[in-house]
């Protein structure tokens, strides 16, 4: 029996948390954004805390909120989800990612994320490590050149100062990293379905991701 889960993977800025939370939200469906909690972990080892202590820390006192403005993650009753979602995290996450340690320490944490209901989990390794018996396993991808402008877009709303072109070279050698690392690559799983989403509408990749929900998980 497979579990009631659908898994997004893919690169930064490929589309994967907009349409997990469609997709949670069109089934009433638990979100685990799993990017967040590896951005999490970096921001709080960069504070000085040890990894040991990590996970225990956000059991406690990290706050995960999700309403009509997206997620928001609060430390005590600081908003912390600008610092997270700025370069400077993604970029810590990114290396701190690679680690044995972390990706163990944050394993069951996000495991522990799936109840009964269903659940839809977007990351990197959802398909392949966390969540290997989900029922639909999607791969999202994009051109570096359209995942930059999209990223842009969103940092400029933020209020946050980009250059572009320093954006599309960040974003290839996340990527690279992503991909070649040793622990949990960035690959697609062997039973997953790819969509490239490079010229698709996020209205067009929701209503296909819809058809594959109902024929995987009857919904
Ligand atoms: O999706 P994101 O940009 O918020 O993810 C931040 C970093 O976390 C990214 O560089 C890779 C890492 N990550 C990972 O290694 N495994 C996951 N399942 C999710 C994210």
């Amino acid at each position: 029996m497979k579990d009631n889960i659908i898994t997004i993977d893919g690169p930064s800025a490929s589309g994967k948390g907009s349409l997990a939370r469609n997709i949670a939200a069109h089934l009433n469906f638990d979100i685990l954004d799993s990017g967040l909690l590896y951005r999490v972990y970096a921001y709080l080892f960069d504070s000085g805390l040890e990894h040991t202590k990590i996970v225990a820390h956000i059991k406690k006192n990290i706050l995960f909120k999700t309403d009509n403005e997206g997620l928001t993650i609060q430390e005590g009753s600081e908003d912390i989800t600008g610092k997270l979602r700025s370069e400077k995290t993604a970029k810590a996450a990114s290396k701190i990612s690679s680690l044995k340690e972390t990706r163990n320490n944050l394993l069951e944490l996000q495991r522990g994320f799936y109840i009964s209901k269903g659940l839809v989990a977007d990351g990197r390794d959802m398909g392949t490590v966390v969540f290997p018996n989900a029922k639909l396993k999607i791969f999202l991808i994009a051109s570096p050149e359209v995942r930059a402008k999209r990223r842009y877009l969103e940092l400029q709303n933020r209020g946050q100062e980009v250059n572009m072109l320093a954006l599309i070279e960040d974003i290839k050698q996340r990527d690279l990293k992503d991909q070649t690392r040793v622990l949990s690559p960035l690959i697609p799983a062997e039973d997953s379905i790819v969509i490239d989403s490079s010229e698709m509408s996020l209205d067009e990749v929701l209503s296909f991701t819809k058809k594959l929900t109902k024929r995987k998980l009857n919904k």
